[in-house]
């Protein structure tokens, strides 16, 4: 009887044979086969007549390197009932994401080396008991104690524990003076500072974004402005300290040009969207209600123009989904008071296809390049290339296959996503991580 550890190894040794091989990282865009010899890429293209055992056919399939989501909320510790590391790891890997970037707004919240220490723990116990349907997990620290905006982590330790960067996501850091120390010591140490823009007093008690329709409804709205002003605030500090600023979930037409003008300036700024922010308008609360309420809301086609333009000529640097699980309890507390945010990763690789892909935005070695070597490179973990010697994260896409949004077949623990139903082009069909098949 072959016993569990051999049975192991012989999946860390795999033949992909006959797929489009696209690898943006090694401008790989070929049709060829790749070999995986104990959990590591050996050969790439080709037609390689290897004996491994386990071959897989992906004639008409499109192979690339392991899908990286450098922005997703796991939940795990404190919201368990919202999603659990297991749970959302289990939805990125039917989502085609072989690794996941979490934040830090977790409860307790992930400020000091010890709680990213217990992310890691938790996320290799549960990759030791089912490799195959995990995703790897780099947690993000967050950038103060408890994310309350008043005094700095132990960022140093945090690294140390293994954080890929710093984020208080889903609040801005309001005071300029802790910005400032947190982008210094990006400079001295070389990590992101990811940092969610709106500025709390502008926005206070927004829903959804200031205009036609939430005056309609008669919702308080936020305008582009509240997240304009911190963009620009944080490219100058930026500026001022050389450290590397990482403006998440960009959603206006003027956050687009900060950025631009960053990157023409030389400053260390990248930058991320997420499909929802081009690909639905304001409108959208009225149809979906609290399935379309998140920070930063949704804007304006405008807004989605220069989005789309930031992602074709590369202001815009990664493609993220801003993961974010809630309750259909808890969304059903209505407009002013359901939480904010929307599931996303098993909706992104379609959503990128049909909307991005499809119409002509991004060639589909340009949009890869997007959910693998570009984030892998901002949050610098080695991951996204398909290199010899490389970790085998391999992520396999049909993206011919045509098929609807099934919210109720989620992997994730909720369901909150305006897209149930959509007819999209494009899924993932398998992620192989570290050698084992999903
Ligand atoms: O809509 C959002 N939801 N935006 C964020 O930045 C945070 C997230 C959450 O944690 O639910």
């Amino acid at each position: 009887m072959t016993s569990t550890r051999e049975y192991q190894k012989e999946m860390k040794s795999v033949l992909i044979r006959n797929g489009h091989i696209i690898d943006p990282a090694n401008n790989v865009d070929e049709v060829g086969d790749v070999l995986i010899i104990d959990g590591k890429i050996a050969k790439v293209g080709g037609n390689l007549a290897e004996d491994v055992g386990n071959v897989i056919d992906a004639t008409d399939l499109t192979v690339t390197p392991g899908l990286i989501d450098m922005h997703v909320h796991l939940r795990e510790p404190g919201f368990e009932h919202k999603e659990t590391i297991a749970t959302g790891t289990a939805a990125a890997a039917a989502g085609g994401f072989t690794s996941v970037v979490c934040m830090a707004n977790t409860s307790p919240v992930t400020d000091s080396p010890e709680k990213i220490k217990h992310i890691y723990d938790i996320a290799n116990r549960n990759s030791e008991q089912q490799a195959s349907s995990t995703a790897n997990v780099f947690p993000v620290g967050s950038i103060t104690q408890n994310l309350a905006g008043e005094e700095l982590t132990d960022v140093r330790g945090m690294l140390s524990a293994g954080a890929v960067g710093i984020s208080d996501d889903g609040v801005t850091v309001m005071n300029s003076a802790l910005m400032h120390e947190a982008l210094k010591l990006s400079a001295e140490l070389g990590f992101p500072v990811m940092v969610h823009c709106e500025e709390h007093n502008l926005n206070a008690g927004a829903v959804m974004n200031l205009g036609e329709t939430s005056r309609k409804l008669n919702l308080v709205g936020s305008p582009n402005a509240a997240e304009d002003i911190i963009v620009a605030r944080d490219i100058m500090l930026a500026e001022l300290t050389g450290g590397h600023v990482h403006i998440l979930h960009v959603s206006t037409a003027g956050a687009v040009d900060l950025v631009r003008w960053g990157k023409q300036r030389e400053i260390n700024v990248t930058a991320e969207a997420c499909p929802h922010h081009w690909i639905l308008t304001d409108t959208e609360v009225e149809k979906q209600g609290t399935n379309a309420k998140m920070h930063p809301p949704l804007r304006t086609q405008k807004d989605i123009d220069a989005v789309l333009e930031g992602l074709r000529d590369g202001t815009i640097d990664a493609i993220a989904t801003d993961h974010a699980p809630h309750t259909p309890t808890e969304k059903a507390l209505g407009m002013e008071d359901a939480p904010n945010g929307i599931i996303g990763l098993e909706t992104c690789v379609p959503l990128v296809l049909t909307y991005v892909v499809d119409e002509g935005h991004l060639t589909l070695k340009d949009a890869i390049a997007k959910l693998t070597c570009i984030p892998a490179e901002i949050v610098g973990i080695d991951r996204g290339t398909l290199s010899i010697g490389a970790v085998a994260d391999v992520t396999l896409i049909d993206t011919q296959k045509t098929a609807k949004v099934d919210v109720e077949k989620s992997c994730s623990k909720s369901r909150n996503t305006p897209f149930a139903g959509w007819q999209l082009k494009g899924w993932p069909v398998m992620t192989i991580r570290e050698g084992n098949r999903g």
